[in-house]
């Protein structure tokens, strides 16, 4: 037997019996490779059964009958129809083997092909390809971006391989719309181009994978991306309808921190979210879910059909949420989200920027044109960030939330949290929170009574964290419980309006 050339770092079982990940490195070179073996599971014997089985199915298979019926479901029933049909000229495979076989037809089929086991690797969060004949990169939870040992090989195969993604994703790509962001069926997000009409390298695409249980606020702390205090402070404000704003960086966590500090609600509150791919996925009840719209017809593009995040801001108001909720705040939507939350509706937005004058900047100027009076009706802005890790040994990263500022007014912050890159650590500064002072004189309360309550409800959450309590919605149930325990102690009827009296903006709004 031939000894590999390379070492084996870790591995893994994707799909048990059907597939296995690697983590390798071969002697001669430093990077590491996730690698998967294209015989993953099959003997000689299943390939031959699989090849037969391709060919019965191309030849025999009829469109279904009901049309509602799920092409997937559809296909395995058809399989198991057509393995027992051919069963002796198959090979009379046992049971196990068949299982197999059903696997990787589906997987070729109707699945993403040479993706299938990536696609399937729950420690892999997103996957790139940057052309032909390059290899398919992944960013592991573990080892971080690597590249793998799969790559198109040829122009036709990875053209034909973003086609088949982009009817998946129930879009169109082509040399005439060469660039395409949409949504797979399993709620992961695809951007691709085409040719090397805006890509010199040809065809490119990246998926990002959807996590089907979100990070909930206690993984977030356990992360160490925030602490319990400062999820207590967030908490709070909620309850008051305060309005908060998530900066930072792609990827930096923005959504995932949007979507587990929406879970700290109280379930029955009202929200609507905007997005032009959704991702958020909280365990709220009473949540409206508005998604925009690009309209496509061959030949031209026909603006009047595009729903946009502005038109769907302004439909918002109609439902008269709690909360507004925009996943990413690009444009003009953020000129309405502003007013809907100077006429009372509470707003929450994550923004692509990386401090709070940066922030400020881009709100106030073209597109977004938010007049500085507006500024400090967003009350809390808080920077995300994915950090390294001070320690020994190997670097590590991480996201964090490097500072949390009440907005004051319009270039007067005042920080309330700082993450500390020397030891790893949040500081606080709650004491001087205008805010909770503002929130206490509404509640009839001292603001000690608030910063009491604040250590009271991170004492909570850790004890969730010691009781390993860690799914979105087991959180959220406790969560509930605490509020039902403490109910009407915190909780505001109108929202605090801060800088201006509420007439004076509506004025400026009407
Ligand atoms: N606090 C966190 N700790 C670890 N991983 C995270 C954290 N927040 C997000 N992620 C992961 O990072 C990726 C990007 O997160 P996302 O929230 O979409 O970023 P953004 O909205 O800033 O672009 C996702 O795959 C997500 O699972
Ligand atoms: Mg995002």
């Amino acid at each position: 037997m031939v000894e590999p050339d390379y070492e084996i770092i870790t591995k893994y079982t994707v799909n048990e019996h059907f597939s296995e990940a690697k983590i390798i490195r071969y002697h001669d070179q430093s990077e590491r490779l996730y690698y998967i073996s294209s015989e993953v599971g099959l003997n000689h014997k299943e390939k031959v059964a699989l090849d037969k089985l391709k060919k019965i199915i191309s030849k025999e298979l009829k469109p279904p009958e009901n049309k509602e019926v799920k092409p997937d479901k559809y296909l395995v029933e058809q399989t198991d129809f057509f393995v027992k049909k051919y069963f002796k000229s198959l090979g009379k495979l046992s049971e196990e083997s068949i299982e197999k076989v059903k696997y990787h037809l589906v997987a070729d089929l109707i699945g993403y092909g040479p993706l299938n086991v990536i696609m399937d690797d729950p420690q892999i969060e997103d996957i790139s390809c940057n052309g032909v004949n390059m290899p398919i990169y992944v960013w592991h939870k573990e080892f971080e971006s690597i590249p793998t040992n799969i790559r198109f090989t040829s122009k036709i195969e990875l053209n034909n391989f973003i086609v088949k993604l982009a009817h998946k994703a129930g879009k169109h790509i082509s040399s005439a719309h060469p660039v395409l962001d949409g949504m797979l069926p399993e709620n992961h997000r695809l951007a691709a181009t085409f040719m090397e009409e805006v890509s010199p390298k040809g065809s490119t695409f990246c998926i990002r994978k959807f996590r089907k249980d979100p990070i909930s606020i206690i993984d977030m702390i356990n992360y160490g991306t925030l602490n319990e205090r400062i999820a207590s402070y967030f908490w709070l404000l909620l309850e008051s309808k305060m309005n908060l704003m998530i900066i930072g960086g792609t990827g930096a966590g923005k959504t995932s921190l949007l979507n587990a500090i929406i879970s700290l609600m109280s379930l029955n509150t009202k929200i609507v979210t905007i997005e032009e791919v959704p991702e958020l996925n909280p365990s709220l009840t009473n949540w409206t879910q508005l998604t925009s719209r690009q309209s496509f017809k061959f030949g031209s593009r026909d603006q009047n059909q595009n729903i946009t995040l502005f038109d769907l801001v302004k439909i918002s108001l109609r439902y008269r949420p709690d909360y507004i909720i925009v996943g990413e705040v690009r444009g003009e939507e953020a000129y309405v989200l502003f007013q809907a939350i100077a006429t009372g509706h509470g707003g929450l937005c994550t923004l692509h920027a990386d401090g709070v004058d940066h922030v400020v900047k881009r709100l106030t100027s073209h597109p977004m044109n938010v007049s500085p009076i507006y500024i400090p009706l967003m009350n809390v802005v808080l920077h995300v960030e994915r950090v390294k890790i001070p320690g020994e040994g190997s670097v590590r990263y991480a996201r964090r939330i490097r500072n949390i500022w009440e907005i004051r007014e319009f270039e007067n912050y005042n920080p309330v949290a700082t993450w500390n890159p020397r030891n790893d650590e949040y500081e606080t500064f709650f004491d001087s929170s205008f805010l909770i002072r503002n929130m206490a004189e509404k509640l009839g309360k001292d603001a000690d009574e608030l910063l009491d309550e604040i250590d009271r409800r991170a004492r909570f959450l850790r004890s969730l964290r010691e009781d390993s309590i860690e799914d979105q919605s087991d959180v959220a149930e406790k969560i509930l419980d605490y509020t039902m325990m403490t109910r009407n102690e915190h909780e505001l009827d109108e929202p605090l309006m801060m800088a201006q009296s509420k007439d004076e903006l509506k004025e400026e709004v009407l």
